[in-house]
């Protein structure tokens, strides 16, 4: 499928907008095409308690899988400034069970002067992933 990456990438800094993150200052979006062309969008949810913190990706994730939709064709993360927010290890272990190991990752800092991006994939990122 067709994948605008200028649009995902928009829909993923909205998300970062949206982040409640008043311990970090930390904001991540993320934002997930699934393969019907909706685009769900995820932020990291803190808490003041923080293990129980919730990533951009797994929100997103969540999201379109309780609406529904489980199949995936891209992913774009924003956060960071000078360093791209990459995945923690529990959300590529959580996309590995819906994202295929070629599906394209596009990872790109919030800062736009200009932004940097890094283009993965999920096999790269998490290779020999758990699977049952
Ligand atoms: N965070 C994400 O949302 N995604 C990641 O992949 C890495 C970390 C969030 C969690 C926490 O709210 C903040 O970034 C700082 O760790």
């Amino acid at each position: 499928m067709d994948i605008d990456w200028t649009k995902l990438e928009a829909a993923a800094r909205a998300a970062a907008r949206l982040s409640y993150s008043p311990y970090s200052h930390y904001p991540v979006g993320a934002a997930l095409l699934a393969e019907d062309g909706v685009i769900v969008t995820g932020c990291n949810i803190e808490n003041a308690s923080y293990g129980l913190t919730n990533c951009a990706e797994r929100t997103a994730v969540f999201k379109a899988v309780s609406e529904g939709r489980r199949r995936f064709a891209a992913l774009v993360i924003a956060g960071g400034t000078d360093t791209p927010a990459y995945p923690c290890g529990a959300c590529r272990q959580v996309l590995s069970e819906f994202c295929a190991p070629g599906m394209p990752v596009h990872i790109v800092t919030l800062a736009d002067n200009p932004a940097k991006t890094v283009s993965t994939t999920m096999s790269e990122l998490l290779p020999f992933a758990f699977a049952l």
